[in-house]
């Protein structure tokens, strides 16, 4: 998702199928072209739907799928109208499990309002900047480790540089001891490379680490219950929403969706980065010739380039319209932020990346506004700048040499493995 649509890809209208997960495995280019034809379809497009292997749900009714940034936007921001307590994922669930494994991000208010607010307070605009401090400790930390373990200057960015900060950054807010960040990160892999043959590929795989990881998450809340210290767990165990507070079975799901949320999106963020900036090299020496100045813009292009989260999934509350295409109560949309980030219409020269885009009109890697925006936004952006800072200073050489391992997900757009080299 990251090049200008090619003469390799051309496809017609009527081969586009979204769902169909041979879609996913064809180039970038050609997943580039068809977007484009989409957005440039007046109306929108109905998609039937697919099922992740063994999964005892049918398939569900099919979705109409938003590609442009207004449509996107317009969804986003009218809750009331494309309610989030269905689902958010493309298939359905029923309502148990979808508030099991989503939490607040399958849910609508007042429910959801309650919930975010509780935790909005461990990543307040001030709440980051007191853990910046240890964001640059680690991320420092990082690149020691990166130059002790190779020191022939290759390795592979992805297990050397973008995992471990964001993993790290996460499991000290939630209080998770380092003896267990790898079983965290494993977890986190399962379940958002569902659909992956290296990450188990199945339903029964995605599940089992969903419930080991939920059974971790009650005993860590249950012990910070008993004795609090100052991490979010402690904070969250120890709230009260309307007078009542967290049930563990509350807290875990909530953990989960924190947990998953904040690792592989940074993380697949930072890879996507790295690699626009050795694809780009006058980009790469205006943001590090002068990092104070485009940091802010620059940061935020990468995440418009990357758009880690590809879509996810609202349903209409009442019979409406987008578009000029009827909507009928109960439709499931799908908001495609990979598509809505390259839109023409909204971005000047949407295939060029450039370090000093404009911050309006906004991308929508963080979603499009609306209740449910990221609420690990500003703690994502800390961590990418931080990161890049330290890169600039200390391996200015440093850069891609080789073709990216993607991960086969219709939902994350991830990278697997990234081979870089520094002199
Ligand atoms: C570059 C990194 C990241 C990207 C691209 C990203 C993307 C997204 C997107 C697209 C949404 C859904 C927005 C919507 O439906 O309107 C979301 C929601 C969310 N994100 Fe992030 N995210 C990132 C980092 C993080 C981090 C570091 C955390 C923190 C731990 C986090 C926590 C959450 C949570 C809790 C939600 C659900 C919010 C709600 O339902 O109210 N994210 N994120």
């Amino acid at each position: 998702m990251t090049q200008a649509p090619t003469e390799h890809g051309h496809p017609t209208l009527d081969e586009i199928d979204l769902s169909a997960f041979e879609f996913w495995l064809e180039g970038r280019d050609y997943r580039e072209a068809a977007f484009r034809l989409l957005r440039d379809t007046p109306g929108l497009r109905f998609f039937e739907e697919r099922i992740l292997e063994g999964s005892p749900f049918p398939p569900g009714p099919g979705y109409w799928a938003l590609v442009r940034h207004e449509d996107v936007w317009a969804a986003s921001r009218n809750p009331q109208l494309f309610c989030s307590g269905q689902g958010s994922n493309i298939g359905d669930l029923p309502q148990e499990m979808n508030e099991f494994f989503g939490s607040m991000i399958n849910m609508d208010d007042p429910k959801h309002y309650r919930l975010r607010s509780l935790v909005a307070k461990g990543f307040t605009p001030k709440e980051i900047s007191r853990v910046e401090a240890y964001v640059h400790d680690k991320a420092a930390g990082v690149v020691d480790r990166m130059l002790e373990r190779y020191p022939d200057g290759r390795a592979d960015f992805v297990e050397a540089i973008a995992s471990p900060l964001p993993l790290a950054i996460i499991c000290e807010m939630m209080g998770i001891p380092p003896e267990d960040h790898e079983r965290i990160f494993n977890w986190t892999n399962v379940i958002l490379g569902a659909g992956d043959p290296e990450y188990g590929e199945s339903y029964e795989a995605l599940m089992a680490a969903a419930l080991e990881m939920f059974a971790y998450a009650q005993a860590l809340g249950e012990s910070r219950r008993a004795n609090p210290t100052g991490d979010i767990t402690s904070v969250l165990m120890a709230a009260e929403v309307d007078g009542e507070q967290l049930t563990t079975q509350e807290f875990g799901s909530f953990f989960i969706l924190l947990v998953v949320a904040g690792n592989e999106t940074t993380r697949n963020a930072i890879s996507h980065g790295m690699k626009a900036l050795t694809d780009f090299p006058d980009q790469r020496a205006l943001l590090f010739e002068n990092f104070d100045a485009h940091a802010r813009t620059g940061i935020e292009e990468m995440v418009r380039w990357a758009t880690p989260v590809i879509h996810f999934r609202r349903t209409a509350t009442a019979d409406t319209e987008l578009s000029g295409q009827a909507i009928k109560a109960g439709d499931k949309v799908v908001l495609w932020y990979a598509s809505a980030n390259r839109d023409e219409r909204v971005f000047a020269h949407p295939y060029r990346f450039d370090v000093t885009r404009p911050l309006q009109p906004a991308q929508v890697g963080f979603g499009a506004g609306g209740p449910h925006f990221c609420l690990g936004a500003n703690l994502a952006r800390r961590e990418m700048t931080v990161m890049f800072d330290e890169i600039r200073r200390r391996l200015p050489t440093l850069r891609i040499t080789g073709e990216p391992e993607y991960l086969q997900s219709f939902f994350i757009n991830g990278i697997k493995r990234l081979p870089c080299a520094w002199d």
